[in-house]
């Protein structure tokens, strides 16, 4: 047995509550990231310092102009429910001895806490401050729903957001040696907000916007179709988790995820430990196995 969770076992976590909220990218050419997420997301972008801030109908995006070249995420930042969640969670990570600040930023309330992951992730957990807007024409349904990390030490990762953050873990993937490859992390009802694959390198996966109903799929499609962006992967169904799902790529080749019918979360819901293999990724075909 993995010491660090079974089949059947509890969750764990500290109860957590929270939603992926908003999420910072470096991007290599500003103006056409921006053109991109506008045409194809709806985002509403206006100047945030050197960056840029996109709302839409529950989804937030801050391109930040890359100063190096180099890609990732600036920071992925959930909101949480209430004050006592982040004094819990500013407590936890003082007990864990992990460096956090309290910082004031736009669409937070102040006091939200800044701190990095064990790979060096920037993570913001605060209040939300800010207005949604409604879906229109130019800006489907589906909101900013998880993101994921590949990580060459997703043990650290899982005690981690697991035992210090507090999400609980709602699905494992397990390899043939037993090695944990992916492990799937819930903050709310939604099966997973955050998810970490093990890999060679520290990198950032995707993120994804939850459609909800899989008509809106269809939908997604024909607006990317509409703009000449093509389908990368999908459609298809993810195991853990239960959505249907499809990918593109944006102009920085970062992964995009549209997904519908994402499992929620029953009382009493177990971990579930899943073999690594294609069909766990994608049980209609063929799947991306992260190296
Ligand atoms: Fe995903």
């Amino acid at each position: 047995m993995n010491a660090l969770f079974s089949a059947g076992s509890d969750p764990g976590g500290h109860g957590l509550t929270a939603a992926l909220y908003e999420l910072g990218l470096l991007v290599s050419d500003l103006g056409r990231s921006v053109d991109f997420y506008e045409r194809a997301f709806g985002y509403r972008f206006a100047p945030d310092g050197e960056a840029m801030l996109g709302v839409g109908p529950r989804r937030r995006l801050r391109l930040v102009p890359s100063p190096d070249g180099r890609l990732g995420p600036s920071h992925v930042g959930f909101a949480v429910t209430d004050e006592s969640q982040l004094d819990t969670l500013g407590e936890r990570l003082a007990v864990a001895g992990v460096a956090h600040r309290a910082i004031d930023r736009v669409g937070y309330r102040p006091g939200a806490l800044a701190f990095a992951d064990p790979d060096g992730n920037a993570m913001i957990f605060g209040l939300a401050d800010a207005a949604d807007i409604a879906p229109g024409p130019d800006a489907l349904p589906g909101h900013l729903q998880h993101a994921v990390f590949s990580s060459t030490d997703i043990e650290a990762m899982l005690s981690f957001y697991r035992d210090v953050v507090g999400f609980g873990l709602s699905d494992a993937v397990v390899n043939d040696e037993g090695l944990l490859t992916t492990f799937f992390a819930h903050c709310s009802q939604e099966h997973h907000s955050l998810a970490v694959f093990r890999a060679g390198q520290n990198r950032f996966d995707h993120h994804c916007y939850e459609a909800g109903d899989w008509g809106l799929i269809r939908d997604w499609g024909d607006r990317f179709a509409s703009l000449h962006i093509p389908i990368k992967w999908g459609p298809g169904r993810h195991g853990p988790g239960n959505n249907l799902f499809l990918f593109i790529h944006d102009p920085d080749d970062y992964w995009l995820e549209i997904s519908a019918e994402l499992e929620l979360l029953e009382p009493g819901r177990t971990v579930g430990v899943w073999p690594h293999a294609e069909r766990t990724l994608n049980s209609w075909g063929i799947a991306y196995l992260r190296k």
